[in-house]
C-alpha cells in the first residue's frame, strides 16, 4: 500500500529528539527525523525517530491515537516522518540505560510521514559492515551514522576555536586564490586549463604558502585562512588529494614566538575536544636526535623501543654482513624488545619479510636466554663482540635485539616501522595518552640522489639558522633550517619555518637547488620582486587540520572527518569524479586527449 506523504504544513520541530531527557517528562514535544527502528508489539507500534542529536523511542498506541497509530503502520526504515506528541516517563522494566534518552518516550498523538526511502545498502549504525566505497557511494547515509554526524560536529568546533583563538591574537582571516600558479619543487600539481588564454593552464594550490609571505609583504602582519590545498600524491589513511590547513603566518617573529603561538592554539583545540594538553612548552627533537633515536622525523614518544646504535661494536666484525655494511659507509642499528618471550622463531622470521618492505637486506635478531644467546648469527660474534654488544644494547634476560646494517636512511626507516609495529603488536603503546613534540634543527637541504641535486627539506623559502648562513654555498648538506615540525603520537600534524626575506638570499637557496636567476626569474619572479619591496622578518606554520581531528576524535583515516574524501585512488565514488567530459568542452579548451 502506498504510503501518504503529507506536507509538513505549519508544523514547527520544538526539540532533537535526541536531547531530550526525564526533565522534559509532561512536555508536548514536536520532533522530525528518520525511522531508526521499528517494531510491532501487539498492536503496539515502537518507533525509533533518529536526527542528528540521536534516537528517541516513540509510542504509537491505538488506544491514544488511532490515527497515529495507522500512520506508523506503513513507515519503513529511513522513512522520514515529524511526531507530536508527549513525554512520558518510561516504566522501570522499559528504562534503556544505552540510550541518552532512555528514561523517557514519546507518545506520539499525531505523526505525519514527510517522505519515503527505497531500502538503505547498509544499516544505519555506528558499527557497519560496510565497505568504505559502498559508504562513500552513499555518502548522505553514511553521514546519518552517530559516530560521522559527531566527527563532524567535532571538526566544526574545533574550527571555530581556532578562528577565536586565532581572532582575539589580532590575526586576519584572508582568502587566497585557488586558481594559481604552477611553481617547481613540492608534490605534483592538480592542473585546471584556461579557456580564455589557450594552451595555458592554472594549478590548485598545494598549499597558501608565497600568498601568505606576499601577505606579509602587504604588511598584514599577522594572516590565516582554513586553507583547501590539493596536491595529486598518493593517498593515504592521513593524506588525501585535497585537504584543509589551519594556515597562519606572522610578521616580525622569530621562531620561538611562532611556536609559543602554535602551542597556544593546539591547546585550544585540545581544550575544545577534551582531551588533556601535555604541559607547555612543549618537548623539543633535534631532527638529528629525532632521527638517531626514532629513525625518523615523527617519532611516536608514547612508547619506548628507542633505537641503539650498535655500529661501534661490529667495526671489524669477523660477521661478514655487518662488517661490509659498515665498510660502505652504513651503521649496525638495533631495537630491543624488553620481553620477547611471546616472539616465536616464525614472528621473527615474519619480520623480515616486514623490514624488507621498507628495503632492509636482512634482519638479525638474537634471544637472550638465561645462559646463552640463541640467534642464527651469533656464531661468527667474538667474545668481545658479545660483550660490548650486551653492555651497548644493555642486554637482560629475556631480551630479543633485532639489527639492520645498511645505509643510514635504510636501517632507520626500516626500524621506524619496526618499532612501531612491534609497539602496536606487543602492546606497548598506551592507549588514552597524547604526546606532542617539537622537531627542529632540520636539515635546509637534502641531496637527491635520483635528480642529483639538492631539495628543500621543507621548502625553498626556508630561512636557514643565521649562523649557517655563511657556508650556505660550502656546505649545503650541513645548513641547519629554521624549520619546525609539530608531531602528535606519531602523526605529523604541523609545520612551517621562518622564510627567507632577503631577496638576495632566496636568489642563493634557489641556485643550490639548480635553479639559475633566469629561471628564478621566469617562474618565482612575482616573489622575488615583493622580497625586494621591503618585505618584513616573517614565518609561520600550517596545521594539517584533517589530520587534526582525525586524531581528536580518535579516528583511523582522515577520511572519516571529511564530509565528501576521496578514496585511496583519488575518486569520488558519490559523484563519480573525475570523469570523462564532453569534446567540445575539450574543444573549447583547446585540449586533445591522446587516446
Ligand atoms: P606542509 O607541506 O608540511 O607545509 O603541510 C602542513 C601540514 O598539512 C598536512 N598535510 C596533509 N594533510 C592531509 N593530506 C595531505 N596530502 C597533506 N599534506 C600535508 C600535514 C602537514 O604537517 N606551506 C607549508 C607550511 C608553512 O611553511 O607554513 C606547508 O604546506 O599535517
Ligand atoms: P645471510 O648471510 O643472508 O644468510 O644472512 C644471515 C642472517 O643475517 C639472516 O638472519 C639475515 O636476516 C641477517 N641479515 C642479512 N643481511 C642483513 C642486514 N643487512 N642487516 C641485518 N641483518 C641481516
Amino acid at each position: 500500500m502506498a504510503v501518504e506523504i503529507t506536507a509538513l504544513g505549519a508544523w514547527t520541530r520544538s526539540h532533537y529528539g535526541g536531547e531530550l531527557r526525564a526533565t522534559d517528562i509532561g512536555s508536548k514535544v514536536t520532533v522530525m527525523g528518520w525511522v531508526h527502528g521499528r517494531r510491532d508489539h501487539g498492536g503496539v507500534v515502537f518507533l525509533d525517530l533518529r536526527d542528528r542529536s540521536g534516537l528517541v523511542q516513540v509510542v504509537l498506541d491505538p488506544e491514544c491515537s488511532k490515527e497515529a497509530h495507522a500512520s506508523g503502520a506503513d513507515v519503513r526504515l529511513e522513512y522520514v516522518v515529524a511526531v507530536q506528541g508527549e513525554v512520558v516517563a518510561r516504566t522501570a522494566d522499559t528504562v534503556n540505560p544505552e540510550l541518552p534518552t532512555g528514561e523517557i518516550e514519546i507518545i506520539g498523538r499525531d505523526v505525519r510521514v514527510l517522505n519515503v526511502a527505497r531500502p538503505s545498502p547498509f544499516p544505519v549504525e555506528d558499527e557497519t559492515e560496510a565497505s568504505e566505497s559502498v559508504r562513500l557511494r552513499h555518502r548522505y547515509l553514511d553521514l546519518r551514522r552517530p559516530r560521522m554526524f559527531r566527527n563532524l560536529w567535532l571538526r566544526h568546533r574545533l574550527a571555530q576555536r581556532a578562528r577565536g583563538y586565532l581572532n582575539g591574537a589580532g590575526f586576519v582571516e584572508v582568502e587566497t586564490p585557488m586558481l594559481t600558479r604552477s611553481t617547481p619543487e613540492g608534490a605534483r600539481d592538480y592542473l585546471v586549463p584556461s579557456r580564455v588564454n589557450p594552451r595555458t593552464f592554472f594549478a590548485l594550490p598545494q598549499s597558501p604558502q608565497l600568498f601568505k609571505q606576499m601577505l606579509m609583504v602587504a604588511g598584514i602582519d599577522r594572516y590565516y585562512q582554513l586553507a583547501r590545498c590539493f596536491r595529486d600524491e598518493d593517498s593515504r589513511a592521513d593524506r588525501q588529494p585535497e585537504f584543509t590547513q589551519i594556515d597562519i603566518e606572522m610578521s616580525f617573529m622569530g621562531q620561538a614566538a611562532i611556536l609559543e603561538l602554535a602551542e597556544g592554539l593546539v591547546a585550544e583545540m585540545f581544550d575544545e575536544a577534551g582531551v588533556p594538553m601535555p604541559a607547555r612548552p612543549l618537548p623539543v627533537l633535534g631532527y638529528a636526535e629525532a632521527i638517531s633515536r626514532f629513525g625518523t622525523d615523527r617519532p611516536d614518544t608514547r612508547f619506548g623501543l628507542e633505537l641503539v646504535d650498535c655500529s661501534a661494536v661490529f667495526a671489524g666484525s669477523g660477521f661478514k654482513v655487518f662488517a661490509e655494511a659498515l665498510k660502505r659507509g652504513g651503521v649496525v642499528k638495533a631495537v630491543v624488545v624488553p620481553d620477547g618471550t611471546s616472539l616465536s622463531r616464525k614472528d621473527l622470521d615474519d619480520l623480515t619479510g616486514f623490514v624488507g618492505t621498507y628495503g632492509a637486506k636482512g634482519l638479525a635478531w638474537i634471544r637472550i636466554g638465561a645462559d646463552d644467546w640463541q640467534s642464527p648469527i651469533v656464531k661468527f660474534f667474538s667474545d668481545e663482540e658479545r660483550a660490548a654488544l650486551a653492555s651497548t644494547a644493555s642486554l637482560r634476560e629475556g631480551n630479543v635485539i633485532m639489527m639492520v646494517a645498511d645505509q643510514a636512511k635504510v636501517a632507520h626507516d626500516a626500524l621506524a616501522n619496526l618499532r612501531l609495529h612491534l609497539g602496536a603488536k606487543l602492546g606497548l603503546i598506551p592507549e588514552g595518552e597524547w604526546r606532542l613534540v617539537w622537531v627542529t634543527d632540520f636539515p635546509l637541504l637534502a641531496y637527491d640522489e635520483e635528480q642529483r641535486r639538492y631539495v628543500a627539506v621543507h621548502h625553498p623559502f626556508t630561512a636557514p639558522v643565521d649562523e649557517d648562513l655563511a657556508t650556505l654555498e660550502t656546505e649545503p648538506g650541513s645548513v641547519r633550517a629554521q624549520a619546525y615540525d609539530l608531531v602528535l603520537n606519531g602523526t605529523e600534524l604541523g609545520g612551517g619555518s621562518v622564510r627567507l626575506h632577503q631577496a638576495s638570499v632566496q636568489e642563493r637557496v634557489f641556485a643550490l637547488l639548480g635553479i639559475d636567476a633566469d629561471e628564478a626569474r621566469a617562474k618565482f619572479g612575482f616573489l622575488l620582486d615583493a622580497l625586494a619591496s621591503g618585505a618584513p622578518p616573517h614565518g609561520g606554520i600550517a596545521f594539517g587540520f584533517d589530520r587534526l581531528v582525525m586524531l581528536l576524535a580518535g579516528e583511523q583515516s582522515i577520511r572519516d572527518v571529511i564530509a565528501f574524501p576521496k578514496t585511496q585512488r583519488a575518486v569520488d565514488p558519490l559523484t563519480e569524479a573525475p570523469n570523462e567530459v564532453d569534446a567540445k568542452q575539450l574543444r573549447e579548451l583547446s585540449i586533445k586527449l591522446t587516446r
